[in-house]
């Protein structure tokens, strides 16, 4: 394809827009796509070239998905040149930081389960961000008030101390057999050469543009000429690169004991904003020894058998693993598995989630009670013909299960919620990313990036090319006597990220992982749903339309979901709303693969939502 180039007023301002034009090349879109700016830099093909977008690829020796192509190549030439699993996954985190920075990037965190193939086990890796040692339960109060959730969003205070970079150091340390320098090295490239940029990074560095704009390394980035880079011009990132070249030479204490995380504290402290701007920023409570002692951690993954299988999960401080794993449990225990079931098993298992997980280093969580079958057939108990009353009580997954009696005490919408996660009033996006990859070994990487929401904070550090998290939003704010997620020193917020690797007779079956905030959780219960109840392949399980109950008085759904099953499952008492985005209507961008035996494999990304993404194999043949 080839891009040729218009320029027309939009909303006010001068918008320089491209236009593709089959038949051409990629690589001819790139060297001719430039942004305003960049006319007289010549533009590299690398990261260009090669294999198209496709959602679905099947084939041999190391396959990938990720929501994006440029990253899914980063990955792919890893396994090319030898690397393992974990290796190409590290590499696809680092580029997604440059293709997707509103998701994924150096200062914010994930969870990697893992499947090592010569060992034959599971394990996971946690790279959550952490509160700094300042930040205190009423942190996020005022006057015996939460604060609005948004000045939260874009603010210092929110900050918490990165986890992505002594994640990658330890996976590849304990799995990997590369550096993190070479790991780095597809991610600087394409942050040096460019990639182009398509709707999706257009759409959301616009719907962040009024906050960006507010902070002067922000907009120097990513408004050039004050606007969100066009669609289709080539988007550099020089100071990324550097500084990941410059991460891949002296390594993570650079970040963890050295100068740049002297500047990240200092614009935690003092996010950069511009002259005049009334916006308030509230500084961050991070310093130094906060980023001193930060340790990425290995953990056993939360496990559960589910009709034959065994379902690994993310344990606590996810909630992913023990919420789909509960979940799971309870349609295991029902005679009959619908969508209408599918709703009921998720509002129970959210009804728990919310009551009993945290920080496992804060917080006894008992996740040995919430994957027991014990406490799934109690809780199955509960599931009639048509939808329960709003809101479910928690159980008691104590280790006493006597049958079908209703426990807990019934609550009042989710008190551990952010605002509005049990309604339509705060969105829960496309925030986050996810990333599945798999080797000649055998060996299966599922990936959960993250740096919250969409845009993390909206900070850049100035000069070093990337965006802070605003992680610490996903702690309740309270007051909330007894949550299990309010702040505390040094804790680790509750997630719901849930990368999820399922094994048959002690082998990989299945990956599979996406974004959405809380809908993280019933996107990936609903594929495995989808999958393993109702019949589908993974790529239609990935496709289908969506819906989301997490404990709320309606389901929130996707059009096309509401279309299509919305008349049978009203008839059994349930609402829907739409699903409030952004993009409105939409949940979640699913990356998941199948091991199909005989050495084959099927990748799998979205079709369509998030503009699609792409899944690679290494070779078609055996
Ligand atoms: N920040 C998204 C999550 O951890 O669930």
């Amino acid at each position: 394809m080839s891009f040729r180039r218009l320029t027309v007023p939009l909303a006010g301002i001068t918008a320089s827009l491209a236009l593709v034009i089959p038949p051409a090349t990629a690589q001819t879109a790139a060297q001719t796509a430039a942004a305003p700016g960049d006319q007289e830099r010549p533009v590299t093909t690398q990261g260009h070239g090669g294999p198209a977008k496709t959602p679905v690829a099947e084939g041999y020796g190391g396959a990938v998905a990720t929501v994006d192509l440029d990253a899914s190549k980063a990955a792919l030439s890893v396994l090319r040149q030898g690397g393992n699993a974990m290796d190409a996954a590290v590499a696809g985190a680092a580029t997604l930081g440059v293709t997707e920075p509103y998701s994924a990037g150096l200062a914010g965190g994930g969870f990697i389960v893992y499947y090592d193939a010569r060992r034959g086990k599971v394990v996971s890796i946690d790279g959550r961000e952490k509160a700094p040692r300042a930040m205190t339960e009423t942190a996020f109060q005022e006057n015996g008030a939460a604060i609005p959730f948004n000045d939260a969003v874009t603010s210092g205070l929110s900050v918490g101390v990165p986890g992505s970079v002594a994640q990658w150091e330890l996976a590849l340390r304990r799995y990997g057999t590369i550096s993190l320098k070479k790991a780095l090295q597809p991610a600087i490239d394409v942050a040096s050469g460019g990639f182009v940029v398509d709707k999706t990074f257009y759409d959301q560095t616009d719907q962040n543009a009024a906050r960006f704009a507010d902070f002067t390394s922000t907009a120097a980035l990513y408004l050039p000429n004050g606007a969100p880079p066009p669609i289709g011009s080539v988007f550099r990132n020089p100071d990324l690169a550097a500084t990941y070249r410059e991460l891949g030479r002296r390594g993570g204490d650079w970040l963890y004991d050295g100068r740049l995380g002297q500047e990240l504290v200092a614009t935690v402290k003092a996010p950069p904003l511009k002259p005049g701007s009334t916006r308030v920023a509230r500084p961050g409570l991070m310093d130094a020894a906060d980023l001193k002692a930060y340790r990425a951690l290995e953990r056993a993954p939360a496990k559960t058998g589910y009709n034959g299988m065994d379902v690994y999960g993310m344990p606590p401080p996810s909630s992913g693993g023990s919420t789909v794993g509960e979940a799971l449990n309870i349609l295991e225990a029902l005679p009959k598995v619908g969508r209408h079931e599918y709703l009921e098993a998720s509002r129970l298992a959210f009804a728990d989630r919310n009551a009993f997980v945290g920080d496992p280093a804060y917080v006894d969580v008992p996740l040995g009670g919430l994957l027991s079958d014990g406490f799934a057939k109690e809780r199955a108990c509960l599931i009639g013909d048509v939808a329960m009353p709003n809101p479910a009580a928690p159980g008691s997954p104590d280790g006493s299960y006597d049958g079908c009696q209703v426990e807990g005490t019934p609550l009042t919408g989710d008190p551990a919620a952010k605002p509005g996660e049990d309604g339509a009033e705060k969105p829960e996006g496309p925030e986050t990313t996810h990333l599945v990859v798999t080797d000649r070994w055998g060996d299966v990487a599922a990936y959960n990036i993250t740096i919250e929401q969409t845009g993390g904070s909206g900070i850049v550090v100035p000069g070093r090319g990337f965006l802070l998290n605003n992680e610490l939003t996903d702690f309740t704010f309270g007051p909330a006597p007894g949550d299990p997620n309010l702040p505390a020193p040094g804790k680790r917020p509750r997630s719901s990220m849930a990368p999820t690797i399922v094994l048959k007779n002690g082998k990989p079956l299945l990956a599979v992982g996406s974004p959405g905030g809380a809908t993280i959780i019933t996107t990936v219960l609903q594929i495995l749903v989808n999958r393993f109840e109702l019949g589908m392949s993974l790529p239609d399980a990935v496709a289908a339309p969506r819906a989301s109950q997490r404990n709320a008085a309606a389901t929130q759904a996707e059009q096309a979901f509401i279309d299509r099953y919305g008349a049978e499952l009203t008839a059994k008492g349930h609402t829907f709303v739409i699903a409030p985005g952004p993009p409105v209507g939409e949940i979640g961008a699913a990356t998941g693969l199948e091991f199909l035996g005989r050495g084959k494999v099927q990748a799998v990304a979205e079709p369509a939502r998030r503009g699609g993404g792409s899944a690679l194999v290494l070779s078609s043949r055996p």
